[in-house]
Formats: structure tokens, C-alpha cells, sequence
């Protein structure tokens, strides 16, 4: 079994990452923010605020991996009002809670969507190597200045289609990491044994090469 976990700041390239890894250790890639962003959306959707605790507990709880998937096609799982939102709720203590569970469950027992079980996952999130899975067999923070992963975000929403600027782009992020850095209960900060990876100078293949570079020196006790 192995356990690897990647945390870091919004569209810092964790989830390039995190997709890589997974197909060369043949592991299940596991998208944290995705359950985040599922509760908050549906918040929205219920014309809820996301940060009444007790309706966000209550979603949470009654979260399922269905329902995560029916969520994540409508056009606003992606977009900056879906990335509001799971902030907004992810800085709730009881929607944290509601949602461990399930994080730590999956690390004891991964499977592939089809059921098949899997040697290990990949985490990708902002606790996943501090309070999920604080045993994992490698970590990584993976980081990149505000201005290039602004750059990266609005790129991609330009490519779906999404109508934004730059420089909102910039502001939402900004907004997003101090909520995330600052909440009291698991905040996005990097684990004492995580590996640093910062991808501001580099394109997706030399992340990838250098983060499996570090893995191997690690498995091999370097
Ligand atoms: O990674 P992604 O941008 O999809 O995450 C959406 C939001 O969900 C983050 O801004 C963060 O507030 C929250 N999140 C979290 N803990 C995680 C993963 C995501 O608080 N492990």
C-alpha cells in the first residue's frame, strides 16, 4: 500500500501532479477539494448561505459519492462561485469533521471507480498530509508565486469557456488562500516531513520528472 499526498495553494499543479502519480504507481487519484466543493455547491444551488454551519454539516453528511459526481458537471463546480463556496464551508469545523471520515477511510481501503482495488491513492488537497493522512508514505507542498498560478487559473477558465479577467482571477485566489491559511481548524500549511515543490519555473513534464525523481530517492532510503 502506498500513500502519497500533495497539498498546496489553488492551481499551484497539484492535480497535474496528483493524475501523474497515480498512472506511473497505478494508485487512485483522490481530489479532496472535489467533496469541498460538492458541499458548497450545493449550498448555492439551495440558495444557502455556505457558511451556515448546521445546513453545511447537514450537507456534508448526507454527501455521497453519487451525488459528488452528478454535482461536479454543472458549470459552476469549477468556476470561481464553486471555489467560493468550498472555501466558505470548508473553514466550518463540522463540515471538516463530516468529511474526514471518509478521507481516512478511503487511505485504509482505496479503490478505482469501478470498484477495483487499488495499491494506494494519491491525495490532493490542503490537509491531506498534516490531518488526513498524517502516516503517508511521501508528501509533497506544491507551491508557485501568486502571479503564475493566477496565469494558470484564468487560462483554464478561459478554455472552458468561463467570462473572467486576470485580475479577478488574482483576487478570488488571493482571497481563497488567506481563508484556507488562516481557518483554525486544518489549515492549508505544509507537513514537517513534506518534499517543497516549487512550480512557478517549470512546465508540467519537469514537475512530474522532479516530484518522481524525489519519490525514488525516498523509497530507496536516500
Ligand atoms: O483544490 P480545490 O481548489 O478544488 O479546493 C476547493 C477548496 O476546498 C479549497 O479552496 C479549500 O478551501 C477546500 N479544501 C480544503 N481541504 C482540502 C481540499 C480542499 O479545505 N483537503
Amino acid at each position: 500500500m502506498m500513500i502519497i499526498t500533495i497539498d498546496g495553494p489553488a492551481a499551484a499543479g497539484k492535480g497535474t501532479l496528483a493524475a501523474a502519480l497515480a498512472k506511473h504507481y497505478k494508485l487512485v487519484y483522490f481530489d479532496t477539494g472535489m467533496l469541498y466543493r460538492a458541499v458548497g455547491l450545493g449550498m448555492v444551488l439551495d440558495g444557502l448561505d455556505p457558511e451556515n454551519e448546521v445546513a453545511a454539516e447537514q450537507k456534508a453528511k448526507e454527501l455521497t459519492f453519487e451525488k459528488m459526481m452528478a454535482l461536479s458537471t454543472h458549470q459552476d463546480f469549477r468556476s470561481d462561485i464553486g471555489g467560493r463556496a468550498a472555501s466558505k464551508v470548508s473553514a466550518l469545523p463540522k463540515v471538516r469533521a463530516a468529511l474526514l471520515k471518509m478521507q481516512q477511510d478511503f487511505s485504509k481501503n482505496p479503490v478505482f471507480p469501478d470498484g477495483t482495488p487499488a495499491n494506494g491513492a494519491v491525495y490532493d488537497g490542503r490537509d491531506t498530509g498534516t490531518v488526513v493522512c498524517p502516516h503517508a508514505d511521501i508528501k509533497f507542498f506544491v507551491t508557485a508565486s501568486a502571479e503564475v498560478r493566477a496565469q494558470r487559473r484564468y487560462k483554464e477558465f478561459l478554455a472552458k469557456g468561463i467570462q473572467t479577467t486576470y485580475e479577478k482571477v488574482l483576487a478570488d485566489m488571493a482571497e481563497r488562500d488567506k481563508r484556507d491559511s488562516e481557518r483554525a481548524t486544518a489549515p492549508l500549511k505544509p507537513a514537517s516531513d513534506a518534499i517543497f515543490l516549487d512550480t512557478s519555473e517549470m512546465d508540467a513534464e519537469a514537475e512530474v520528472f522532479t516530484a518522481i525523481k524525489e519519490i525514488e530517492r525516498r523509497l530507496a532510503g536516500i
